[in-house]
């Protein structure tokens, strides 16, 4: 495991930021970390990076005591944090060699790293421009490159493409799948879940401080299909495909306009396969037929709905 938490916690005088969290993350995996806004993401991500204590529980990486080995595990670990400071005077090269600095990195070893990492995020031709100047996307992958500079196994990124443009999303994109092919094991977070999905091997979710589900994409997306909405069109008989789906007992919520019929369903993708069936079997032209996809986001809200009732509840 190149990551494992236990029992994190974190408490903020009376805010719960970190609540009892654990969470594995096997080398070489790209792990989305994904929760609302004040779930506990950059809490747990700066606990990690060994840049803020916990109340308590604990930190392996690569099997290695975080609070025990500071310094060997921080050579190990490269972080992104969520903001860029303000950096008066300094040129892109020059940013890069004080990180550099800071790992003990220095001459032309730092010159021909600073080299292949502006060129890994597509910054080559800012070299010598002062990093006041560039834009909010660059100077997000100009934080990604100095986080790289001791070249570390394990990279924690917090929201690297919040604020980007659709483009430079795409870009960012690329560039994670480059650090992956690179074998590097990856924690990265977002507030935006598909985002994660198209991209990470495994995700976690976490609501008000804990970890309310985690698995790879696949099992994740398994959960979104336990209940789903079909989107079926068909080219006449509506009436009759409407009478026929309400006598279904897995189809629950059902409307129909000029052909296109909604159904809301229980059960996992055997229930697609028998509501399809049904519909051709009575002879109804199924024009199409399509279990809606992308509802990451309706695992995600109910997901952190329930957790925030059982709050309440307590
Ligand atoms: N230094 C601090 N002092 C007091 N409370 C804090 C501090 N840092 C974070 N918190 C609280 O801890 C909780 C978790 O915050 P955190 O920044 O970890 O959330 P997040 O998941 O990163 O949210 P976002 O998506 O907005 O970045 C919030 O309630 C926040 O107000
Ligand atoms: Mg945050």
């Amino acid at each position: 495991m190149m990551l494992v938490v236990e029992n994190l916690t974190k408490k903020f005088k009376k805010t719960m930021a970190v609540d009892r969290l654990c969470m594995e993350i096997p080398r070489g995996e790209i792990y989305g970390f994904v929760g609302a806004n004040g779930a506990g993401k950059t809490t747990t991500m700066r606990i990690i990076a060994g840049l803020l204590a916990p109340t308590s529980g604990k930190v392996y990486i690569d099997g290695l005591n975080i609070f025990r080995d500071p310094l060997k595990v921080k050579g190990r670990i490269g972080y992104m944090p969520d903001f860029f400071g303000v950096y008066n005077d300094l040129k892109v090269s020059e940013y890069m060699e004080f990180y550099g600095g800071l790992q003990g990195i220095y001459g032309e070893k730092c010159r021909e790293l600073t080299d292949s990492l502006l060129e890994l995020v597509r910054l080559t031709h800012k070299r010598d421009a002062y990093v006041d100047t560039l834009s909010r996307g660059m100077k997000q992958r100009l934080c990604l490159a100095r986080s790289l500079i001791h070249d570390p196994d394990f990279l924690i990124l917090d929201e690297p493409a919040s604020g980007l443009d659709p483009r430079a999303r795409v870009e960012m994109k690329e560039i994670l799948k480059e650090l992956r092919t690179m074998g590097k094991t990856v924690l990265i977070s977002s507030h935006i879940l598909p985002e994660l999905a198209e991209l990470c091997t495994s995700i976690g979710i976490i609501d008000s401080g804990r970890l309310v589900a985690s698995g790879s994409v696949a099992e994740i997306t398994e959960k979104m299909y336990q209940s789903g909405l079909i989107k079926i069109k068909v080219a006449e008989k509506e009436e009759e495909a409407v009478k026929i789906l309400m006598e279904m007992p897995e189809v629950g919520e059902l409307s129909s306009v000029a052909g296109v019929i909604e159904i809301k369903v229980s059960g996992g993708e055997e229930t697609s396969v028998r509501v399809l069936k049904t519909l051709v079997e009575n002879e109804i032209p199924v024009v199409s037929f399509h279990p809606e996809e992308c509802s990451l986001e309706a695992v995600f809200m109910s997901l952190t709905e329930r957790s925030s009732e059982n709050e309440n509840n307590q």
